[in-house]
């Protein structure tokens, strides 16, 4: 089964528990929490306080935070605090100190995931593989929710899970970014277990209806 992890990035940020709740209703698996700086990409979210504030509302929700930051080691503690149960960091902000980045987040007690965006080969992630609970392939370039999926995606994945197997692995591989009913079915295909969606879910006429397709790819 596919697990639907709902990006709160497309949310009305003045009504994030109740568009959380919906999104829950509606069949999400999983709140993906985006975070950006403004300096590992080009935009800024929202931090750990907020997070804090969702997880006291929400407390049995599975929290997947996205740090598309340039420090993750220094705040990974904050967001272990504030409530993550899985920690997604970029290689491509750390790439001299993967292991370190690694370890950091282990010692706070979440699961870890390495994430690429779309300029970094596949085969970057193949050293870590032992040591993850999660790959995060984006679908996009990070930083804005609502892109169009880079078609390339698809053939990363199934290098990525090709690996795995190879080695006898099995992180889960979740995909993010552009993902609507027809890339998902070509991710879920390639052997992503995970799909994040933002401005599909929230713009769709049937939400209960979308987050069961792709449940069941
Ligand atoms: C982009 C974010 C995504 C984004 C996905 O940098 O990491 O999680 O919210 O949004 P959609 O599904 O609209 O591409
Ligand atoms: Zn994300």
């Amino acid at each position: 089964m596919t697990k639907v992890a709902a990006s709160i990035l497309s949310a009305d940020f003045a009504n994030l528990h109740k568009d959380c709740t919906r999104l829950l209703e509606a069949g999400a698996d999983v709140m993906h929490f985006d975070v950006m700086d403004g300096h590992f990409v080009p935009n800024i979210s929202y931090g750990a306080p907020v997070l804090t504030c969702l997880h006291a509302a929400l407390p049995d929700v599975f929290y997947d935070v996205h740090l598309m930051i340039s420090d993750p080691a220094r705040y990974a503690q904050d967001f272990a605090a504030a409530g993550a149960n899985l920690i997604n960091f970029h290689i491509e902000a750390v790439p001299n100190h993967v292991g370190q980045t690694i370890a950091a987040v282990r010692e706070t007690g979440c699961l870890v995931g390495l994430t690429i965006s779309p300029s970094t080969p596949p085969q970057a992630v193949f050293p870590y593989l032992d040591e993850l609970d999660l790959v995060l392939v984006m679908g996009v370039e990070p930083g804005f929710g609502g892109q169009k999926f880079i078609p390339t995606t698809v053939s990363r994945v199934a290098a990525i899970k090709a690996e795995c197997n190879r080695r006898g692995v099995s992180p889960r591989i979740e995909v993010d970014g552009g993902i609507n009913t027809e890339t998902a079915s070509l991710c879920a295909q390639a052997g992503a277990s995970v799909l994040v969606m933002g401005s599909a879910f929230f713009k769709a006429q049937d939400r209960t209806a979308l987050a069961k397709q792709v449940r069941a790819l």
